[in-house]
């Protein structure tokens, strides 16, 4: 089996290099992302292996069927970059939904730590031998209330690191799970009570319609005046330009961001000689109590090993039988079809 692979980094190579090899998938890794304009690039292949910023688009997935492309295999839980409902009917679509929650949750915890006990700022004064202590001053988080959005893998991972630092747990999901709160430390609320009662708010939550922008002007006019944001799910979660104005008014305290609407024009490269085109990030960046991170949560060797596991598993699993758990939509909409592998 041969496997377009685009949006190739130096971490993912070695990692499928060897899953693949075992299982007899050979790999070509493209460095470019996937787009109108790259789709070529998987002629000859059996199916595509694409990342969080690849465009999979309407036309991208029509030109993928008419190179006799079979599958999209992502290498990720989300997959807001997919146009579903055109890829429904006309193409498999397989993805990762969980490689390690840890990874992401841990990470969200990082960037909090490192927000609030203003780590960035001491690891660059003590580099320069300055051990004044002024403008450091950070809080406790045992006892604070930590409102978090979506209670899926990594919201119920995170809860229990918070939890861990004795912290109240408001939590809010389109689906509550019935076995998380526990009556007195944890509790489900609406987003109002949320916004209303949170220290730190953490989003958890997929990147859909009923959740782009969830936190906006609106939203951040409800919170509690120093809240800090943590956002390692989806850029478009938050309106940029309402969290730049929560700043500025000292509404949030501090913002954590390992994800930004815009990233894939600038996530992942080296922009560090280049005159920076987005202003908001820019902007976003220059704030002392901004902590910005470039979509690497995700990036732990565990989380890398089982990425590239589950994907070679997810191939082989629908081109021997037709069929994989963790697809998304079936090319025929048929599971029969699918079962006999007739689908292709
Ligand atoms: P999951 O599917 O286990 O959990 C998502 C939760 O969100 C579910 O409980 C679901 O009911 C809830 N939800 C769905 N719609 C909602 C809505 N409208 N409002 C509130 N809650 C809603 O997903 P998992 O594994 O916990 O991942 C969460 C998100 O984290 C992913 O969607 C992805 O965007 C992001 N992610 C980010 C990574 C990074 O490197 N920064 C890596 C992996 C995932």
């Amino acid at each position: 089996m041969k496997i377009a692979f685009f949006d190739t980094k130096p971490y993912d190579i070695a990692s499928f290099e060897k899953y693949g090899g075992d299982n007899g998938i050979k790999f070509k890794f493209f460095e470019t992302k996937l787009n109108e304009d790259t789709v070529d690039l998987a002629h000859g292949y059996d199916a595509v292996c694409v990342f969080v910023n690849d465009t999979v688009n309407a036309a991208v997935i029509d030109r993928l069927c008419e190179l006799g492309i079979k599958a999209i295999a992502l290498r990720c839980a989300g997959f807001n970059n997919v146009d579903m409902k055109y890829a429904f009917n006309r193409i498999h679509v397989l993805r990762v939904p969980a490689y390690s929650p840890y990874a992401v949750a841990e990470h969200a915890m990082a960037m909090l730590l490192t927000s609030i006990r203003r780590i960035h700022k001491a690891y660059i004064r003590t580099k320069d031998f300055n051990f004044s202590l002024s403008g450091m001053t950070g809080f406790d988080l045992h006892d604070k209330t930590v409102g978090v959005i979506g209670t899926g893998r990594i919201g119920r991972t995170f809860i229990s690191i918070c939890r861990g630092f004795g912290m109240k747990v408001l939590a809010y999901d389109k689906f509550p799970a019935s076995d998380l709160a526990d009556g007195e430390n944890i509790r489900y609320a609406e987003l109002d009570e949320l916004f209303k009662y949170s220290d730190i708010i953490s989003l958890h939550c997929p990147l859909s319609e009923d959740t782009y922008h969830i936190i906006d002007e609106e939203s951040l006019e409800k919170c509690k005046r120093g809240v800090v944001l943590i956002n390692t799910s989806r850029g478009a979660l938050v309106d940029a330009e309402a969290l730049l104005g929560g700043i500025k008014s000292r509404k949030v305290g501090a913002a954590c961001l390992d994800v930004y609407e815009e990233e894939s024009d600038f996530f992942f490269e080296d922009y560090s000689g280049h005159i920076m085109e987005d202003d908001t990030l820019a902007r976003l960046i220059s704030m002392p109590n901004v902590i910005v991170t470039s979509h690497q949560a995700f990036l732990t060797e565990e989380a890398l090993s089982n990425i590239a596991e589950t994907t070679v598993e997810n191939l082989i699993q629908l081109f021997e039988t037709g069929q994989c758990p963790n697809e998304l939509c079936y090319r025929k909409g048929n599971a029969e079809d699918c079962k006999t592998g007739k689908c292709f």
